[in-house]
């Protein structure tokens, strides 16, 4: 087995936990070098035993440290684009977190970068898409056991403790982050185009802060048996000491609604403080319907003209992290990758679409209009030189 030479741009919690999951499938590596001013997931590296190599000031630096591999980039998401272009230039194949930019700019420079010959692969971190629950999703909506996808509705809301922290984190910053949106839901929207099977034709948005705000007089800091809220994990990198009193500038609940090219209708609710957490999708076709819950793993399918119990099926396998085995899933479908044994799920193309439509979603939110998304697919397309 070929042992991996890696060198990691961002070594925070996300990069570490991906590295320890491919430890744990059976991958053999070395993280020989990495770039970060403050490396939070180096404690979370140390707990799985991988050495986190030389520390280095930049990427001139770190790829004086090669050959690598396999180069890893896990900087908050404004770097994406600047680091993304440095590795490509080194022509080492690339695992690059989610969202794979931040702004239709960037999307639009990648993509021609993308294009020019010998670029080397670029795999992207919608985990979502190694899912066993997800691909059978995509499976059998591909099979055509719904019939046609007629519409969807879709869920995410998340625990108090998850929202305090984006509250905190860099994510709470449009111009680190991007936006709730684009850093927390670009998994989902990259699968509803995969089930829609069209791009976005109009969307519509609106949404806004008023959980995490410094208006809201005196919210409930504790929990009922009296321990302290909203402090689930260290801030990281740039982080703000209060959920309330911060400089957020994202919103922490949104809804949207969604036309693709091809009729079929979505509409999308989440909210990053609730008791009763969920991400679920919903999708219904001229011949069934589907019921995906990704937090308890499970997935119910029957046919429209059916009067029997509906199909269920429990993945099992769920885990505190809400990530449900995905991040060892991605390890192998990534390492099969590299072996060129299978292709990764998600393609650099497929990313750069899903963010997109999100980014038109906020657009559509900030000017309170619906956004006619053929113009910025116009550009895209003429971008990547197609
Ligand atoms: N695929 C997923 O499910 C998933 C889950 C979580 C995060 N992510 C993505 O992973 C990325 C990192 O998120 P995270 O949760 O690990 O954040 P984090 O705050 O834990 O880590 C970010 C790291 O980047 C470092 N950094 C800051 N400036 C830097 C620079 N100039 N050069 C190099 N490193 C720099 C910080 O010091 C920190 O260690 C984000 O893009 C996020 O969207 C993906």
């Amino acid at each position: 087995m070929t042992h991996y030479r890696i060198g990691v741009v961002g070594l925070g919690q996300r990069i570490a936990h991906v590295l320890a999951a491919m430890q744990e499938v059976g991958w053999s590596l070395d993280v020989v070098a990495h770039v970060d001013p403050a490396p939070v997931g180096a404690p979370i590296l140390a707990t799985a035993g991988i050495r986190s190599g030389r520390p280095c000031a930049d990427m001139a630096e770190l790829l004086a440290q090669g050959p690598f591999d396999l180069l890893m980039l896990g900087a908050p998401n404004h770097l994406h684009f600047a680091h993304l272009m440095q590795a490509l230039d080194a022509g080492v194949p690339i695992f690059a977190e989610k969202p794979i930019v931040r702004t239709e700019e960037e999307t639009e420079a990648l993509a021609w970068r993308l294009s020019a010959p010998g670029t080397p692969p670029v795999f992207v971190g919608l985990v979502m898409r190694s899912l066993p629950i997800v691909r059978e999703v995509q499976a059998r909506v591909a099979r055509g056991e719904l019939g046609d996808v007629v519409s969807i509705d879709a869920t995410e809301h998340l625990p108090p403790e998850h929202g305090g922290y984006l509250a905190r984190n860099w994510r709470r910053k449009q111009e680190w982050g991007g936006s709730y949106f684009l850093d927390k839901v670009v998994h989902d929207f990259d699968i509803f185009g995969v089930l829609a099977g069209a791009r976005p034709a109009r969307v519509a948005s609106f949404g806004g802060r008023r959980i995490f705000t410094p208006e809201r007089k005196d919210p409930p800091r504790t929990w009922e048996d009296g321990s302290a809220a909203y402090a689930l994990r260290d801030a990281g990198w740039a982080g703000a000491n209060d959920a309330f009193q911060s400089d957020m500038d994202v919103t922490d609940h949104q809804v949207a609604m969604v036309e693709y090219a091809n009729d079929v209708r979505l509409s999308f609710h989440a909210n990053s403080h609730v008791a009763l957490t969920e991400r679920r999708w919903y999708v219904a076709g001229t011949e069934g319907t589907l019921i995906a819950d990704l937090v308890r793993n499970r997935l119910m399918v029957r046919r429209a003209l059916h009067r029997g119990k509906p199909e269920k099926i429990d993945y099992g396998g769920v885990t505190a992290d809400a990530h449900n085995g995905a991040d060892q899933a991605m390890a192998l479908d990534l390492l099969a990758a590299l072996e060129g044994r299978a292709a990764f799920p998600v393609t650099p193309y497929d990313s750069l679409e899903a963010g997109l439509t999100v980014m038109a979603i906020d657009r559509a939110m900030d000017e309170r209009q619906v956004v006619d998304c053929a113009p910025m697919w116009a550009r895209y397309d003429a971008a990547r030189g197609i």
